[in-house]
């Protein structure tokens, strides 16, 4: 008798927690995976040519970029956050040195990505060491965003390319909310409001344009630069024009939490609260987005990490913004599910595997096929920026 009350106990989950493994508090799995990418970012560098940033994994070795790719800034920013956490020197010497080496990319910038380049890189250089040394390229790369603002469509050009079939004018994508904070940065170093002005700009607009019913947004939306009306929208590298594509939805989330969280501006929260909601609703039970939420063969579809990682950073800052109790709640049970299932073994890696990154399974660009079901360095990133948010770090 005794031993079928125990029973039941046990799994009623009322018995002494010596009886059932303890589940590891998020202080613990924080400080597993600090631990894990100071050793998995030092053999980056050590795996890599002079000058080069690190790109994803092919044939289990790291495939590297040049500075002037959007993803470069993420290397040095993910070594700045682990110095943040765990004060190593020699991580802070490798987040100086792959920060300086982003400075080349100023003089050959062809895209809006300056914030993801710049801001992740000197941004977080100037933020965590407070040294006033990296603010003039900062400051450089703020000012090259804020070129491409025209005030006519009120928002600021994303790419000088148009894809082979289309006639692109002036698009904007929505990862383009992300390079905004570097504007706002700007403003607060320089007094300039100007700069905080175009960001401004760009949000409202954005939030005109970008959006349908459901709080899903477009990948793309291409003005005409003359009159600044809306020409054509769609995607990119969503699965369909009228798809859910799971990294948009997710630079939709973050891009508004911080420009709420930047300005005040009560707009900006309402549209990161319906983005917020919309994802709640249409995550699957692990946190995880698939690739595009449209995509047609769910459950078959590739998982993509970095589009959860960007979320759950985002989720993690909303809860303590948002002044809705319940909403609040959720963003944060849904930040803890999507971080204990990243920092779970389906998807972080092992030390020395992976080829010195964190997490495995991002997409890219499914639609072109290229960099599918692969480590990516923002996935990393995010992950670790959540950490730190969770962790009241940042
Ligand atoms: N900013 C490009 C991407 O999210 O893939």
């Amino acid at each position: 008798m005794k031993r079928l009350v125990s029973l039941i106990l046990l799994l009623t989950g009322v018995l002494p927690l010596s009886a059932k493994p303890a589940r590891e508090s998020m202080e613990e799995l924080t400080s597993r995976v600090f631990a894990l990418a100071e050793s998995q970012y030092a053999a980056i560098d050590a795996a890599l040519p002079e000058g080069t940033f690190p790109k994803s994994v092919s044939k289990d070795a790291v495939t590297t970029e040049e500075a002037t790719a959007w993803t470069a800034g993420f290397y040095p920013g993910s070594l700045w956050y682990i110095y943040l956490y765990g004060k190593d020197g020699r991580i802070r010497s490798l987040a100086e040195k792959y920060t300086r080496a982003m400075e080349p990319a100023t003089r050959s910038h062809i895209s809006h990505d300056l914030g993801f380049q710049f801001n992740c890189s000197y941004g977080n250089a100037l933020r965590i060491t407070g040294d006033p040394g990296w603010q003039p390229v900062l400051l450089e790369a703020a000012r090259l965003l804020a070129g491409r603002f025209n005030p006519v469509t009120g928002v600021t050009r994303s790419w000088n390319f148009s894809p082979k079939g289309k006639t692109w004018l002036f698009p904007v994508i929505i990862d383009n909310m992300m390079n905004l904070e570097l504007l706002t940065e700007a403003a607060r170093l320089t007094g300039d409001d100007s700069f905080r002005d175009i960001a401004v700009s760009h949000a409202r607009t954005t939030i005109r344009n970008h959006f349908r019913e459901d709080g899903t947004c477009f990948h793309v939306v291409d003005y005409d630069p003359e009159t600044g009306s809306v020409r054509w929208r769609g995607t990119h590298q969503g699965y369909a024009d009228g798809s859910a594509w799971a990294r948009g939805q997710g630079w939709a989330l973050y891009g508004y939490t911080m420009m709420y969280e930047k300005t005040g501006e009560a707009a900006f929260l309402a549209q990161a609260e319906t983005v917020a909601r919309m994802l709640l609703e249409r995550l699957p039970g692990d946190g995880i987005p698939y690739w595009d939420f449209d995509a047609p063969e769910i459950p078959d579809e590739h998982r993509d990490a970095s589009a959860a990682a960007v979320m759950c950073s985002a989720f993690v800052r909303l809860a303590s913004l948002t002044s809705d109790r319940k909403l609040s709640r959720q963003c944060s049970a849904m930040a803890e599910k999507q971080i204990r299932t990243l920092a779970s073994p389906l998807y972080l890696a092992c030390v020395g595997e992976n080829a010195g990154f964190l997490l495995y399974h991002s997409v890219g660009n499914l639609p072109k096929k290229s960099q599918v079901d692969v480590p990516l360095p923002y996935a990393d990133y995010y992950f670790l920026e959540a950490l730190l948010r969770w962790n009241k770090i940042l």
